[in-house]
C-alpha cells in the first residue's frame, strides 16, 4: 500500500528593511495626515528599502535563512524555490534566480510567481502540488517586495503610496506522511477582467520603436473603491470554499491570517465570519501592505507570538491585483 504524501510548513521567517517610515514622515512628500491614513487603512508605519543596501532578493535571502534555521534544515536540502513578487530586481530573470544564487543552490528549479497579493498562497499551492506528486521534498516558498520605489509619492499618488511597504517572508514546506499536521487544501482564483483596477504599466513590451518609456505608467495605479468592494466579497468566498472543502465551519478556525490589505477589509471579514478579534491576525499597522510578503510575514510573527500551535486550524486568505484571490487551510 502506498502511503500518501502531504506537505507541511516546517519553518517560517521574515525580514523587513530597517528604514521605518511613519505616516507623519509621508507628509513631507504629499498632502496627507496620520489621522486619515489610520482611519482609512489602519496603517501607522511601513518599512522602505535603503538604496545600495537592500534588494528584493536580499530581503528574501534573509527571510529564507531564518525559515531554514527554524525548520532545522540546511539550504542544500531545498529542491524547489517558488518565489512570489510583483517587484523583482530585474524585469527578467526573476528574483528566484538571485535567491537561488545567494543560497548556493545551482541546478535546483526555481519558479517565479506573479499573482501580486495572492502570490504567496499561489506559491504555497504550487509547492504543495510538487510535494504531493513527489516532484519535490523540501520547497522554499517566498514572498518578497520592494514597492516603495514604484509609488508616486506626491499628492497625486497618495491614495496608493500610503498603503504599500517593503519586506519579505518565507516558509520551508516539506513532505510528510502525517495526515494530522499538513496543508489540507489550497484554492486559487483569478479574473483578468479587472487587470487595470490595480496595475503597473511600465516597463511594457507593447511599444513601437517610436514610443518612449511612459513615465506616467511607471507608478502603481489603483481604483481603491473597486478593489475594496471586490476584496470583501472574494475574501469571504475563498475562506468559505476552503472550510467547506474540508468539512469545517468558521467557528473551527483557530487563526485567520488574511493578506494585510487594509484593516477595514480584515475587520469586515472577521465580523462576517463572527470570529473574535484574537482569531484574526493583523500587523498592517507596522508594515503596511507588503503584497506577496504580507501573509508569510504575518504568519511568522503569529508563530513567534505563540498564536500558531500544533493542531491549530490556520486559514490563509488573499485578494489582490489581477484580480486574484486564494486561500489555504492548514492543520498545524
Ligand atoms: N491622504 C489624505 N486624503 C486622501 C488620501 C491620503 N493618502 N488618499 C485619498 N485621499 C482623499 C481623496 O482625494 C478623496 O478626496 P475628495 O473627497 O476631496 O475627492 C478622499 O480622500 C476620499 O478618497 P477615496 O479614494 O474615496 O477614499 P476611500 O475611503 O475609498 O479610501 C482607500 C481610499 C485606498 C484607503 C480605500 O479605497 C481602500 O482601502 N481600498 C482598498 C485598497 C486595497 O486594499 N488595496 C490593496 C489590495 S491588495
Amino acid at each position: 500500500m502506498t502511503i500518501p504524501t502531504y506537505s507541511k510548513i516546517t519553518g517560517l521567517g521574515f525580514y523587513v528593511p530597517e528604514n521605518v517610515v511613519t505616516n507623519n514622515d509621508l507628509t513631507q512628500y504629499m498632502e496627507t495626515s496620520d489621522a486619515w491614513i489610520q482611519e482609512r487603512t489602519g496603517i501607522k508605519q511601513r518599512r522602505y528599502f535603503t538604496h545600495g543596501k537592500d534588494t528584493n532578493a536580499s530581503l528574501a535571502t534573509a527571510a529564507s535563512r531564518m525559515a531554514l534555521d527554524r525548520a532545522g534544515v540546511t539550504a542544500s536540502s531545498v529542491d524547489l524555490i517558488v518565489y512570489a513578487t510583483l517587484s523583482p530586481d530585474y524585469y527578467f530573470p526573476g528574483s528566484a534566480f538571485l535567491l537561488q544564487r545567494e543560497l548556493g543552490l545551482e541546478g535546483v528549479p526555481v519558479i517565479d510567481i506573479r499573482e501580486q497579493c495572492s502570490g504567496f498562497v499561489y506559491a504555497l499551492s504550487i509547492a504543495d502540488q510538487f510535494i504531493k506528486t513527489g516532484m519535490a521534498k523540501t520547497a522554499l516558498v517566498v514572498g518578497s517586495e520592494i514597492q516603495s520605489g514604484l509609488m508616486d509619492k506626491s499628492t497625486r499618488g497618495r491614495n496608493v503610496a500610503v498603503i504599500f511597504g517593503d519586506g519579505a517572508g518565507a516558509a520551508v514546506v516539506q513532505a510528510t506522511t502525517d495526515p494530522e499536521h499538513r496543508i489540507l487544501s489550497t484554492h486559487l482564483h483569478a479574473d483578468g477582467r479587472f487587470a487595470e483596477e490595480l496595475y503597473l504599466k511600465e516597463p511594457t513590451s507593447i511599444r513601437t520603436h517610436k514610443d518612449n518609456f511612459d513615465p506616467e505608467g511607471s507608478n502603481v495605479v489603483m481604483n481603491g473603491n473597486t478593489v475594496f468592494k471586490h476584496a470583501v466579497v472574494r475574501f469571504m468566498e475563498v475562506i468559505n470554499e476552503s472550510l467547506t472543502a474540508n468539512g469545517y465551519t468558521a467557528d473551527d478556525i483557530s487563526l485567520l491570517v488574511p493578506h494585510q490589505a487594509n484593516v477595514r477589509i480584515s475587520d469586515y471579514v472577521r465580523q462576517q465570519l463572527k470570529l473574535p478579534e484574537d482569531r484574526v491576525y493583523n500587523n498592517i499597522q507596522r508594515y503596511g501592505n507588503t503584497t506577496a510578503a504580507s501573509i508569510p510575514i504575518a504568519l511568522s510573527e503569529a508563530f513567534e507570538e505563540g498564536r500558531v500551535k500544533s493542531g491549530d486550524l490556520i486559514c490563509l486568505a488573499a485578494f489582490g491585483s489581477g484580480f486574484t484571490w486564494a486561500s489555504a487551510l492548514i492543520k498545524w
